[in-house]
């Protein structure tokens, strides 16, 4: 797994595809990728990608296409993006994850993330959002 930038757009994109309903451009992605607070991590098979502000982060996404699930790639890309945000002085991330979502929820928990609120609707389709967040290190 390595830091990506926008040059992997057209990758991630096509990660992301096999992981969502709704796939994002390779557009979308480097237009994403081009914010100064942008952290991606990025291996064959899955990737993270993390927005910084201030000493604040968000997980705006992590895939891990099925194939390639439960052999603790999801953790890595998550604990590899949270190191690289502490670098730049981060204390704190949140993010928010589709109440149904078991697989990664349950991977939050076990990096110690908690539950801070809940957004009703925030999903399309009227699906619920389980804020969660931890503080760094991880
Ligand atoms: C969520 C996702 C990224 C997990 O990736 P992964 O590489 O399979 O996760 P890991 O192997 O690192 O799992 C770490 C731990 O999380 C938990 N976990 C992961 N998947 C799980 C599942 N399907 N059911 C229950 N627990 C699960 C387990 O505790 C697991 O440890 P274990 O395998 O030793 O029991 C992957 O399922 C995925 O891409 N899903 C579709 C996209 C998505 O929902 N992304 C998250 C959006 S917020």
């Amino acid at each position: 797994m390595k830091r990506v930038g926008r040059e992997a757009a057209a990758k991630l994109a096509a990660l992301h595809a096999q992981c969502f309903q709704r796939p994002w451009t390779a557009g979308e992605i480097e237009t994403m990728l081009d914010h100064p607070g942008a952290i991606a991590f990025a291996s064959e098979d899955g990737f993270v990608f993390l927005r910084c502000a201030a000493d604040e982060a968000e997980v705006l996404t992590l895939a891990v296409v099925p194939g390639a699930r439960r052999r603790g790639l999801g953790a890595a890309l998550i604990r590899a993006a949270c190191a690289e945000a502490e670098a730049v002085k981060v204390r704190r991330v949140f993010l928010e994850v589709a109440e149904h979502n078991q697989a990664a929820r349950a991977l939050y928990v076990r990096l110690g993330f908690a539950e801070v609120g809940r957004r009703t609707g925030y999903y399309a389709g009227d699906v619920n959002a389980v804020v969660m967040s931890r503080d760094l290190p991880l």
